[in-house]
């Protein structure tokens, strides 16, 4: 197995650009089904999970061009009239994000099967909300041998409240309703730049929606959607990653793409803590000098403190100055393995329920550590930037299936990390 070695170095410098938004462009992936033709995604990452999404599509006759994703970021996506609107488990259970082809595959096709989400390491993620709305739009749903069946003639529009702003749950039913017949309304739906990018796609495809960034979405159903072209939103968690990164080893970075208005609270959060991100042409500057300071942190639905930043805030924490509490406030209490791999590096952190206590050290202590996950593993490699020694993360795929190539991309601003192909078990 890969892992990436981390050593601390000289300050961060230069630029870095960030890829299109995998949350986003997972989705923008799922809303090709909805009309047949030839769909051109632009902006795409050239991560593992486009690869999986694309094989999920695959599966169901969809023809997936990956030939211009490394070069040029352009994904070409061949839907024919008739599809198979079923996906294969061997590749959902993968990627949690593929419940999202459920809806466009029920509105396109009046029947869809889908393998019911497991658990991972963050524990069971229900889907109640997702099915709770189709119902709401006429559709039969079953569960049966592991798979979640929805069937309906023609969806008819419905009004809709979440209990919460699922982002899955928004993106599910958005993309149900757009072929609906009739007025669909969707009150407290999420409202993150993600789903305003989906928005975006269905628009130029010819769906009528009014209300994005807004908490009430108004679809009025149309008979037939056509095929666009559509640039993927940046990636903002890609972003913060870098920003902490800066925040860890100081230094002065340019992160070319990256929107600051789609990261206001995070800005205003690392600004407490010392480093500072202001706009420039075509992205953000991030600059930081000296130990960071504690600050307490929140995880909230946008505009909230997004819990895919917390591993990055978290790390910071952990060499800053001072005490910080942080709250989880989006997923259930056991979102903190990571947490583990930290405290083997010498941080000093207490977890209850949903709370985090953060007693920041001066320096973290290198030693062979696992990623769990896509962003807490970006994490710990950070954790490495301010470590004394060497620091090994293993099971480093995890990272691979969200960014294009981490490695990489810190290098090229001066850090100390490579990947090692070691002969042994990975730790
Ligand atoms: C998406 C993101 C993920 C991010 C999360 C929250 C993608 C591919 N993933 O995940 O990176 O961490 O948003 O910002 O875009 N819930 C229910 N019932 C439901 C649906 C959700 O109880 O029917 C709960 C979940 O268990 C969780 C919370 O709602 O506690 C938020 O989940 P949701 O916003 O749906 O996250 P995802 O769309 O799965």
């Amino acid at each position: 197995m890969r892992r990436i070695v981390v050593r601390a170095g000289n300050p961060l410098q230069g630029e870095v650009a960030v890829s299109g938004a995998k949350n986003s462009v997972l989705k923008c992936m799922a809303a090709t089904l909805l009309a047949p033709g030839r769909h051109v995604i632009t902006n795409v990452a050239a991560i593992d999970d486009v690869t999986v999404m694309g094989d999920v599509l695959s599966a169901m006759g969809v023809g997936v061009d990956r030939s211009g994703l490394a070069a040029e970021s352009t994904l070409v996506i061949d839907v024919p009239e008739v599809c198979t609107p079923e996906a294969p488990y061997e590749l959902a259970e993968k990627i949690r994000a593929s419940i999202v082809v459920l809806g466009p595959l029920l509105a396109r096709f009046g029947y869809a099967k889908v393998p019911l989400p497991g658990g991972d390491d963050f524990g069971s993620r229900p889907i109640d909300m997702h099915i709770k709305g189709f119902e709401a739009l006429g559709a039969t749903v079953n569960i049966r041998h592991g798979d979640l069946e929805a069937r309906a003639d023609r969806l008819v529009g419905g009004r809709i409240a979440l209990d919460y702003p699922s982002v899955g749950a928004t993106e599910n039913l958005l993309m149900a309703s757009v072929l609906a017949k009739g007025t669909t309304v969707i009150d407290n739906v999420a409202r993150e730049p993600e789903i305003g990018d989906l928005i975006d796609l269905l628009t130029a495809m010819g769906a009528q929606i009014a209300g994005k960034d807004t908490s009430t979405l108004t679809i009025e159903g149309v008979d037939t959607l056509h095929p666009t072209e559509h640039a993927v939103i940046p990636d903002r968690i890609e972003a913060a990653t870098y920003a902490v990164a800066v925040g860890l080893a100081e230094g002065d970075v340019t992160i070319k793409g990256a929107r600051l208005e789609h990261m206001d609270m995070l800005a205003e959060k690392l600004a407490e803590m010392g480093v500072h991100i202001s706009a420039v042409d075509n992205g953000v500057w991030v600059t930081s000098e000296g130990r960071p300071r504690s600050a307490d942190v929140s995880t909230l639905p946008y505009p909230g403190i997004a819990t895919d930043y917390k591993p990055f805030l978290l790390t910071l924490l952990t060499v800053s100055d001072g005490v910080a509490i942080v709250t989880e406030n989006v997923y259930g209490a056991n979102r903190y393995a990571y947490v583990a791999e930290l405290s083997r590096m010498g941080a000093d952190i207490r977890t209850e329920g949903h709370h985090a206590v953060v007693r920041g050290v001066p320096r973290l202590s290198g030693a062979p550590i696992k990623a769990h996950d896509i962003r807490a593993g970006a994490a710990l490699v950070l954790a490495g930037l301010a470590a004394d020694g060497t620091t090994l993360v293993g099971d480093a795929h995890h990272v691979e299936r969200g960014y294009a190539d981490l490695v990489a991309s810190l290098k090229s601003l001066g850090a100390d990390v490579e990947w090692e192909e070691p002969a042994g078990d990975g730790r």
